[in-house]
């Protein structure tokens, strides 16, 4: 594919930057530890963790005895990781760069992890070829991705009807969450997948509050807002938002509780 991927990145880098990002990973940490486990991360594994943020699944596998690496398109985010592992008292090796450039030999690591990371990328069979060719024959691949359905999924649906489209070639990011197309991406790798259908719970005082905390926090949030505003058209995908949650939301009591499905892809090299 011969299409020019830097501005897409740049906008990545920009709305990762945006907001207080450190902050939205506490709500999917327990993906994050749950990946490092499932990743097998202990002593002797050398691993890597591509779109690593803040430290989500690096920080977890790091403490379990892991030789860890980090990587990720977003300086801030190595600086929030730095800061994180410092306070755990563990080494994280941090690396800035692309999860469809990796600068490591092939072969480099027992583990390749990516938690919502890699799914952003936006060539993704080059991406699922980076990660296999950095995997050692024999390792494993552990990749979280939200899936169409989910609820991020749904908020991604309802805001891009307000963006400029994508490229048509790029397929949207969920589409790592949907077990045939990752299957079409590891065509060729000869790794053996299996997949497991997962939900994080998502718990705020209240639909609006949640929403609100969005539009302070969450990169996409604040950047789609910050775009619109200036347009005059803010409101109207606020209120297609709100809507949205509500429409979600699981509890009856006036707080606001989902259970946010997401896909774990595990590809095992052979030996
Ligand atoms: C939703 S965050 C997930 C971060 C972390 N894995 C976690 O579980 O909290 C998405 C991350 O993907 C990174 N990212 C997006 N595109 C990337 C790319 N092409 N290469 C490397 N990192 C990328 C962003 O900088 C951001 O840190």
């Amino acid at each position: 594919m011969s299409i020019d991927v830097s501005g897409f990145k740049q906008g990545q880098k920009a709305m990762w930057t945006a907001g207080d990002y450190p902050e939205v990973a506490r709500r999917i940490e327990t993906v994050g530890r749950f990946v490092a486990e499932r990743a097998g991360a202990a002593p002797g594994i050398e691993l890597l963790d591509v779109a690593t943020g803040a430290g989500n699944v690096s920080i977890p596998a790091a403490l379990a005895g892991a030789k860890v690496t980090g990587l990720d398109l977003t300086p801030k985010l190595l600086e929030a990781q730095r800061a994180n592992a410092e306070a755990a008292g563990v080494e994280v090796e941090l690396v800035e760069g692309d999860a469809e450039e990796l600068p490591f030999a092939a072969d480099s690591f027992d583990r390749v992890t990516s938690c919502f990371g890699v799914m952003f990328a936006p060539r993704q069979r080059v991406a699922a070829a980076e990660l296999a060719r950095v995997t050692r024959p024999g390792g494993m691949i552990v990749v979280a991705a939200w899936t169409p359905e989910s609820m991020i999924g749904k908020t991604f649906r309802a805001s891009a009807v307000y963006m400029p489209p994508p490229p048509p070639e790029l397929k949207p990011p969920v589409m790592w969450g949907v077990e045939q197309h990752v299957r079409e991406l590891f065509e060729g790798s000869d790794a053996e997948l299996s997949f497991e259908l997962r939900s994080v719970p998502f718990i705020g005082d209240s639909p609006a509050s949640w929403l609100e905390r969005d539009e302070r926090i969450l990169g996409p949030a604040v950047m789609a807002k910050a775009a619109l505003e200036s347009q005059g058209r803010y409101e109207e995908l606020r209120r297609d938002m709100l809507a949205l949650y509500e429409d979600l939301n699981e509890a009856d009591d006036g707080a606001f509780r989902v259970q946010a499905e997401y896909l774990v892809t595990v590809a095992q090299l052979p030996s």
